[in-house]
């Protein structure tokens, strides 16, 4: 079994670290302090968030913002994800408060349930149909709750998407859940640019609604020790490897597994060198191929040029001696091109660092096809 896994939530063995986050969390949650948790993509925070709710041992549910195509799609998860906290014979009863029914399909085994509210109410609706259907919808996880006698929480993971479903969704988010007392609201967003705009804007609904956590990368030596004791428990020795991969990867949770996921298919003897490094980033560059020149083709020039630069160790885009090697135009140019990379996860800014390419893969492939 390859002991590194990548893409998805990571929980039990895979998992390493962030103990104190984990404690963080769960002690600001159950004192009803609502969070925004913020890092780049990548970092672990869907992890995290449910490794805490675990720990917490609280009922919970998250939606995930990206996968919400509207308004009433919204409110289709929502009424499914709020019936399932209660009891399967309380349903009925809860239901009675939605003034638009929606129709249900329940699962005997599993107890599994389906929620639609059917396309009369969008064919004859009208604003004003969705608008009573949506607040009925974020407005039964606290009925529940309260009816339940126990505090809920709600995750909204990459909360950012809030812009794209509707453009008055935060002002009618915000006015129903300022009046929540059983429930406690997660929101995470890996741009930070956006999430900053929503919740650190006064002009904005949710104006300081919740306390800030950012996401750091896992402290070096822990996940040193993580990625040797994956390794170990296949009797493979990494000891000799694993700085290099970690200095490759920069340490960023995401693409430490993936290398180590590779780098393990690509092992033959019990003690690493650091040969296989480059074997397993070639591999992985090669895989991906197809995706990285999709990327770098939509691309504009002047972006091509801006990360071509970074990809080569110039770190300082908007100055004239950088304008001047990749002959780009000027340097608002260069910075407006670098905001919007930034933007886009495309680049990454830590304060006080060096800006970098965030795949650490493409990078390589930008630098090989060169
Ligand atoms: N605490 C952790 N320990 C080990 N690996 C982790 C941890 N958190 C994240 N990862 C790695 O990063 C990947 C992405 O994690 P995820 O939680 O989806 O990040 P995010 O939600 O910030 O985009 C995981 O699939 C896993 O490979
Ligand atoms: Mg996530």
């Amino acid at each position: 079994m390859n002991p590194f896994r990548f893409g998805n939530v990571v929980t039990g063995e895979y998992f390493t670290n962030r103990q104190s986050e984990i404690k963080e969390i769960i002690s600001e949650i159950k004192s009803g302090q609502h969070i925004v948790l913020m890092s780049p993509r990548r970092y672990g925070k869907s992890s995290l968030v449910n490794e805490a709710m675990k720990t917490s041992r609280m009922k919970w549910f998250r939606i995930n913002m990206e996968l919400i195509a509207d308004e009433i799609d919204l409110a289709n998860y929502y009424v499914r994800n709020a019936l399932s906290l209660s009891k399967f014979e309380k349903i009925k009863h809860y239901l009675k408060n939605l003034k638009i029914q929606p129709y249900i399909q329940i699962q005997p085994k599993t107890s599994e349930i389906s929620v639609s509210f059917s396309t009369d109410t969008q064919a004859g609706t009208g604003s004003r149909n969705i608008s009573t259907l949506l607040s009925d919808s974020l407005q039964l996880p606290e009925t529940i709750a309260k009816n339940m006698k126990k505090k809920v929480v709600i995750v909204f993971d990459e909360f950012q998407e809030i812009r794209r479903i509707s453009r008055t969704l935060e002002r009618k988010m915000r006015g129903i859940f300022q009046y929540h007392q059983n429930v406690t609201y997660v929101f995470v967003g890996s741009q930070e640019s956006m999430i900053r705009e929503i919740f650190q804007n006064k002009k904005n609904p949710f104006y300081k609604f919740g306390r800030h956590i950012t996401l750091h990368k896992i402290p070096e030596p822990e996940f040193s020790d993580f990625v040797i004791k994956r390794f170990s428990s296949q009797r493979i020795d990494a000891r000799g490897i694993v700085q290099d991969v970690l200095k490759f990867t920069d340490g960023r949770p995401y693409y430490t597994q993936q290398l180590c996921h590779e780098i393990f298919i690509l092992s033959e003897k019990k003690t690493l060198t650091p040969g296989i490094i480059n074997k397993a980033v070639d591999q992985i560059t090669t895989e991906h191929h197809a995706d990285y020149s999709r990327w770098w083709g939509s691309l504009t020039n002047t972006e091509r040029k801006v990360i071509i630069g970074i990809a080569s160790g110039d770190y300082n885009p908007t100055s004239q001696e950088f304008i001047r090697k990749y002959n780009i135009k000027s340097a608002s140019t260069s910075g407006s091109v670098v905001s919007k990379l930034i933007a886009l996860g495309t680049l990454v800014k830590k304060n006080g660092e060096n800006i970098k390419i965030e795949d650490p893969f493409w990078k390589e492939w930008i630098l090989k096809n060169r």
